[in-house]
């Protein structure tokens, strides 16, 4: 599964579908995630809030953390579907840089337009695991 091939228009309306399953009763913003393994799996995630705040997790992280915990470790791209097209939050940038490399982040919003960037253009000169040391204990 490349960057061609995803089916983009999909993708961003399984993010639509689960954004409307997002638990978000304290902001009220619903986002939806549809993330895409290079075998052509769907993992799909709204954000999960919490009385706390803190303890919220996004829907691109809800969706990342499925798929890993399901022993999935190669993805295609993902969509983020919210009211109004914004793109993922810092820590989110981070998370998808490290798992996913740079593939195609696709927003779209409630009137289904949709705009795709590389994630490299959203998340530039990252940190991620290629900048600690050999000796590392991280694996
Ligand atoms: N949120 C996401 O799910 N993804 C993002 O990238 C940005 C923010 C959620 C967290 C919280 O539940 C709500 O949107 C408002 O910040």
């Amino acid at each position: 599964m490349t960057a061609q091939h995803i089916d983009t228009e999909k993708l961003a309306s399984m993010a639509q579908t689960a954004r409307s399953k997002a638990v978000a009763p304290y902001s009220h913003y619903q986002v939806g995630a549809a993330l895409l393994t290079t075998s052509g799996n769907i993992y799909t995630a709204g954000n999960i809030e919490s009385s706390s705040y803190g303890l919220t997790m996004c829907a691109e992280r809800v969706a990342l953390f499925s798929a890993l915990a399901n022993g999935v470790r190669e993805f295609a791209g993902i969509a983020i579907a919210t009211d109004n097209g914004a793109s993922p939050c810092g820590a989110c940038r981070q998370l998808l840089w490290e798992y996913l490399g740079d593939v195609p982040i696709i927003l779209t919003d409630t009137e289904s337009n949709i705009t795709t960037f590389p994630l490299s253009d959203l998340l530039p000169e990252p940190f991620d695991g290629t900048k600690l040391s050999p000796e590392s204990p991280m694996e």
